[in-house]
């Protein structure tokens, strides 16, 4: 039965619980282990963190509950807001059962007159991440009046010594601009209406002592596992302790319990450090790789044909870049858009999944056996989730789009997005449609690998006379589970005109992320920098792009396009088959080199060391016992220094010595012609505590240059 203080321990975090008699249980700490507490200390605890007489506040509480609300004292943005009969509903919680166990707390309450039943369950889970799942069942008998839930947010408090505020910003092809700003006072929350993340998806609310450091510092943050709408929020309000929190966004009229309904929002994830980002990302790439949908097989070194040739597809040419690519000791090959009937561009065709055989007379069998044949995956682009009015299959079903119809009909603009429109999923019709085409040809073709699209956001969605967000979403990932399920082994890599989507809701699912339509490796040096605080290396897919890239015209040489993609699930978006035989041989000795390393950098610590001059980006991936380590070093802007910066080895055990050395399959990284010695031989050996204390003195490189150390214990 209910104890008056629950405390969670589990990975260096813990959380102390407060469960009074009346109302809703209250957290008083989250953060660092405080080590077992005694019953007596826990009620003592309580007492040293309790209520002072502030004048001009309230007269309820002091802490807040864990769904805070105005009868907290609580001015800030309420925990859930509810409605009945079109009137806010302010509930009076009665807990009917609390439980803590391994880690949890589960606590279910009841509101007399709402009949809802509100269950909330906090978890500290591996790596340290504290997951909140939070859910509203409508318990009243037939009759009893509905109740809409407007939202139903997961918070938590975080000390009040919190200064700064970071979060996430970006448009296409330049995902994941970090932001941070003073504590803003008051509510603060920032909200996504695209029905996807959106490149400029918020990521993370994170409070943070100071400006967050990479390795050290105190910084609690939060994610939502939910790839539409959502609301991230701070309340610093002077009253009261600190908020953190996010929820699904859900639209007026979207969410409306009946008796017996449900409703549960997508799960929150706290994440605790004292040891800077790195050491949340760490927290989070641990839970991850703890799961048992985690990829475990090695990141297959991958040829997509987007770059390559675009809409241009003719069947020989493809089947011998295939040739040319696994003789490079690629191993997956992915074909890109513009295989299905009609599409010979971006304005026709989205939701006929059928293969155009004007292009592929002979279907896609050719290309898929001679792939396979070569001891390639075999990947295929689909876009699910749309269609294009130039379909057969809008043409035959123009009830299924979700939009409202007479706009779209009229040709309203502001529907139409890279001349597509979004399909109703939620319609059941719609979903056996669209899993029928793609099952078929999954079956048909053996496909291994789905790039699975998503390209323009939903704009005034309507199911069922209702706001449709909620309802596609839940379909679209049962659509995604559903065709995993059906084909064992089957991947899916989420993209969505690049990162778009590339949250933990929908990667609970999927195998990897495409992070970015830009291939500009100096782009890419922060893009994958900043995706990598949720997602480890092996999720992300990182490929070398055309000597120009394409989305900002500007030229690296393939080393650096190397050294960037080695941080993610690496890869080619290139028509290789131009390439001489230099660059080839480049190519394959790259393709060893990743092969000989994914082991570690898809199993490793991601750490940043600290570094002064902007011009560098430094990423280490450090093995877990410390055996070995490669870090990335770039440069994205001249020197600022002739003398340019010693590079101090972040995470290597300072006990041991360690051979460091450069990796040159990837070529060499130019710049000045006096280099220092270490550099110019290629390797040195040296204690851990020199590596990491005194550093190395880094040359002085171009702009846009990048070279690999690679540490092993000797
Ligand atoms: C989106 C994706 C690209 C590519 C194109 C195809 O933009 O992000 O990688 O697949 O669609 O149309």
């Amino acid at each position: 039965m209910t104890r008056p203080f629950v405390q969670l321990r589990a990975h260096g975090v813990g959380i102390v619980i407060d469960t009074p008699d009346g109302g809703l249980p209250r957290v008083l700490h989250w953060g660092e282990d405080l080590g077992a507490l005694s019953d007596a200390d826990l009620e003592a605890l309580g007492r040293g963190v309790s209520r002072q007489t502030a004048p001009g506040t309230l007269d309820a509480a002091w802490h807040l509950s864990l769904s805070p609300q105005e009868s907290d004292g609580w001015t800030g943005r309420p925990g859930m807001q509810l409605r009945r009969d079109g009137v806010l509903h302010h509930p009076r919680w009665v807990e009917s059962a609390s439980q803590a166990e391994n880690a949890a707390f589960v606590l279910t309450a009841r509101d007399e007159a709402s009949a809802l039943v509100l269950e909330i369950r906090i978890a500290i889970e591996a790596g340290g991440v504290v997951w909140t799942d939070a859910a509203l069942r409508h318990d009243g008998g037939p009759g009893a009046p509905a109740v809409e839930v407007e939202w139903l947010e997961s918070t938590l408090p975080v000390p009040s010594t919190t200064s700064n505020l970071t979060t996430f910003d970006g448009r296409w092809s330049r995902e994941k601009r970090p932001v941070t700003i003073g504590m803003p006072p008051g509510s603060t929350a920032r909200q996504t209406r695209r029905g996807r993340g959106g490149h400029d998806h918020p990521m993370m609310f994170i409070a943070s002592e100071g400006e967050p450091r990479w390795g050290d510092g105190r910084v609690w943050g939060v994610h939502l596992a939910w790839s539409s709408d959502s609301t991230y929020r701070i309340d610093r309000v002077s009253d009261a302790v600190t908020v953190l929190g996010t929820g699904e966004l859900l639209r007026p009229g979207e969410l409306v319990l009946e008796p017996g309904d449900e409703y549960a929002a997508p799960r929150a994830a706290f994440v605790f450090s004292e040891e800077g980002l790195d050491g949340l990302s760490g927290r989070v790439h641990r839970w991850l790789r703890a799961r048992d949908v985690h990829p475990r097989t090695a990141r297959p070194l991958t040829l997509n044909t987007w770059e390559a040739v675009y809409f241009d597809h003719r069947p020989a040419e493809l089947i011998a870049l295939a040739e040319l690519a696994a003789s490079a000791g690629i191993e997956r090959f992915v074909l890109d858009d513009g295989w299905f009937l009609g599409r010979r561009d971006d304005t026709t065709s989205l939701g006929d999944w059928v293969i155009d055989r004007s292009v592929w007379p002979d279907g896609l069998a050719p290309l898929a056996e001679r792939v396979h044949e070569l001891g390639m995956e075999f990947g295929l682009w689909f876009e699910p989730e749309m269609v294009s009015l130039d379909s057969d299959l809008a043409r035959a079903h123009p009830e299924w789009l979700l939009h409202n119809r007479a706009h779209v009909e009229a040709g309203d603009p502001a529907l139409s997005w890279r001349s597509q429109y979004v399909l109703d999923l939620a319609d059941a019709g719609a979903y056996a449609h669209v899993l029928g085409q793609i099952d078929a040809l999954v079956a048909e073709l053996g496909i291994d690998f789905i790039k699975w699209d998503h390209n323009r956001d939903l704009v005034e969605s309507v199911h069922d006379r209702r706001p449709g967000l909620h309802a596609q979403m839940l379909a679209v990932y049962a659509l995604m589970a559903e065709l995993k399920s059906r084909h064992r082994g089957l991947e899916i890599e989420s993209c969505s005109s690049g990162g778009a989507r590339t949250d933990l809701g929908v990667m609970a699912i999927c195998d990897r992320v495409w992070a970015s339509d830009s291939n500009d490796p100096v782009e890419r040096q922060d893009i994958q920098r900043w995706t990598g605080l949720l997602l480890p290396p092996e999720l992300v897919g990182a490929h070398v792009g055309p000597t120009e890239s394409h989305s900002s015209g500007r030229t690296t040489d393939l080393s650096y396009r190397m050294a960037t993609s080695l941080m993610g699930s690496a890869g080619f978006e290139w028509d290789i088959s131009g390439c001489d035989d230099a660059e080839l041989a480049t190519i394959t000795s790259f393709a060893g080199l990743y092969k000989e390393l994914r082991p570690l950098l898809h199993s490793a610590r991601v750490v940043h060391p600290d570094i002064r001059d902007a011009a560098w980006r430094v990423t280490g991936y450090v093995a877990d016992d410390s055996a070995a380590a490669v870090y990335i070093v770039a440069t994205v802007a001249a020197h600022e220094d002739a003398r340019v910066e010693r590079l101090r080895l972040g995470g290597l055990d300072a006990e041991r010595r360690y051979r460091v050395r450069v990796r040159r399959e990837i070529g060499e990284a130019r710049g000045s012609w006096i280099v220092p010695e270490w550099f110019s031989a290629g390797e040195i050996t040296l204690p851990g505590s020199a590596l990491a204390r005194v550093g190395l003195q880094l040359p002085a490189l171009w702009p846009m240059q990048a070279f690999v150390l690679h540490a092993t214990a000797v």
